[in-house]
């Protein structure tokens, strides 16, 4: 018998499959269209290419591991957080999604707080409303597509959309729907206050679960698309980051997670609910009944190294050009990065920053532009390390995952930078891994996502910071430190131009 978890990320959606002891045996990615960026710092992708994408990675998980759609047992969905999927009253895309990453929302979050209050939006919903959450994406459509908004008939978020296209229904889960600025996370339900005081038609939101309980069956249709067997249960799943927590078993105190993936998340446990008082990370539901998590975001983590790869080095591989990176010494030649390519939320919450390089010189190299982009791109990750730690939550250790972190040269890095042992684990498959363990957790095969974790999660590996490199780094974190606030009055201006 197998499980199969689906992760819909940004770059391409993949499905694993595992057995009954938790054990990995296929996976197969199929990638989507890049997203398309009509302004700077607006991002859009086709919710329809990513259906087209999940079904093909189904397909090829189903052949790789010579299965057929009845050996899978019940199925877990992962995917990006925040995009704004809209379908009209035949089930239509409306426009295509406004995706996490996009920073177009800024007049809808003042106008927000400006109709609730600042202060009754945290109370209401635990968080600051952010121009990356679902809400003003909504409200933006509302005030600049009206022709578009009248057809709206739900919203769904990225991988609710693939769970419709296979069950038929309008489903989310507490973890992905605590991204959208609509949900009350301290009691898990959505928030009348804010849908009233919006004057948001309640009808628009999807049906709320918990991660681990079943909200539908593959239809007849979806198992013809698939492969996949007519009536297989589909678990609630997770935000990509919650269902890394779970694949990285960040299900008790003690142990965060770090995943570089097209962003970059520090992301903690909590018994109970949390804050930074200035609000720079997120109190959210997690995936575990009942528990919270805390996660700081930087918008562009493996993002930057793709923007050089696609800009600056064509068709290169990722490898080569952390190995290029390698052969820059610690501090590039002292340039350095600020990887706010997509605005930056932890620490900043600004959405109009932007990314630069600073202290270039004839003498820089390429190689010292991407050691500078690694080292910029972990000074953030050490931003966000830094304000879990002021909020007093327990870390003792951090676990890597995501694409960034298979690069053992990037791993030592963050330890350095970070000041702190960096674990990997056997399966680094994160999100995919962490929705196929609720998909197991949610049809009986544990008997909670605490024991799936227990039973299957493992360390391969740990890297101890060097004091030398590390000390070498904080000067150069406390350069970096500078940068933002010295440049933040410039960012306004810029904006005006383009
Ligand atoms: C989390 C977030 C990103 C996206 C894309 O808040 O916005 O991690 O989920 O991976």
């Amino acid at each position: 018998m197998y499980w199969l978890g689906i992760d819909i990320g940004t770059g391409g959606s993949r499905a694993l499959l595992v057995d009954d002891k938790g054990a990995l045996k296929a996976a197969c990615t199929a990638a989507h269209e890049d997203m398309k960026m009509e302004r700077p710092l607006w991002a859009e992708q086709r919710p329809e290419n990513w259906w087209d994408a999940a079904q093909e990675a189904i397909r090829g998980v189903l052949k790789q591991a010579g299965a057929k759609g009845k050996d899978v047992k019940a199925i877990g969905l992962s995917g990006q957080m925040h995009g704004l999927v809209l379908l009209d009253a035949a089930n239509q895309v409306v426009r295509p999604a406004l995706i996490w990453c996009d920073q177009r929302s800024q007049p809808q979050v003042d106008a927000i707080n400006q109709a609730i209050g600042k202060a009754n939006v945290v109370a209401h919903t635990a968080n600051p409303m952010l121009t990356g959450f679902t809400l003003p994406k909504l409200l933006w459509v509302r005030d600049n597509e009206p022709q578009n908004f009248e057809r709206v008939k739900k919203f769904l978020l990225p991988k609710d959309y693939i769970r419709f296209m296979l069950t038929g229904e309008h489903v989310t889960e507490v973890s992905d729907a605590s991204g959208t600025g609509l949900l009350d996370v301290v009691t898990r339900r959505w928030s009348r206050e804010m849908v009233e005081r919006l004057k948001l038609d309640g009808g628009l939101l999807p049906g709320l679960k918990e991660s681990v309980e079943v909200t539908g069956a593959v239809t007849a249709a979806a198992a013809a698309a698939t492969g996949l067997k007519e009536g297989t249960p589909v678990v609630g799943g997770a935000g990509d980051q919650a269902a890394s927590g779970i694949g990285n078993g960040i299900v008790g105190p003690g142990v965060a997670s770090c995943t570089l993936g097209t962003s970059g998340v520090v992301f903690a446990y909590l018994d109970r609910p949390q804050y930074d008082p200035q609000g720079r990370v997120h109190t959210f539901c997690h995936a575990v009944p009942g528990k919270w998590h805390v996660m700081g975001v930087t918008q562009g983590a493996g993002l930057s190294l793709q923007w050089f790869r696609n800009q600056l080095a064509p068709g290169a591989e990722y490898d080569a050009l952390t190995a290029e990176a390698a052969t820059s010494p610690a501090l590039s030649h002292g340039l350095l990065w600020l990887p706010y390519l997509m605005g930056e939320r932890t620490p900043h919450l600004d959405s109009i920053a932007r990314g630069a390089w600073i202290g270039l010189t004839a003498k820089h190299s390429r190689a010292d532009m991407l050691r500078a982009m690694l080292e910029g791109v972990s000074y953030s990750m050490k931003d966000c390390l830094r304000i879990l730690e002021n909020m007093n939550v327990e870390i003792s250790t951090v676990r890597a995952s995501g694409g960034g972190a298979r690069s053992t040269f990037w791993r030592q890095m963050l330890a350095d930078i970070l000041g702190v042992s960096i674990a990997t684990l056997e399966n680094k498959e994160g999100s995919a891994y962490g929705a196929a363990l609720l998909a197991m957790a949610g049809s009986g095969a544990f008997a909670s996502i605490e024991e799936a974790c227990a039973n299957t999660v493992r360390e391969a590996d740990s890297m101890v910071p060097y004091p030398y490199t590390s000390a070498a780094y904080q000067r150069g974190y406390e350069v970096y430190s500078v940068l933002y606030p010295t440049l933040k009055p410039i960012y306004g201006l810029i904006h005006q131009l383009a």
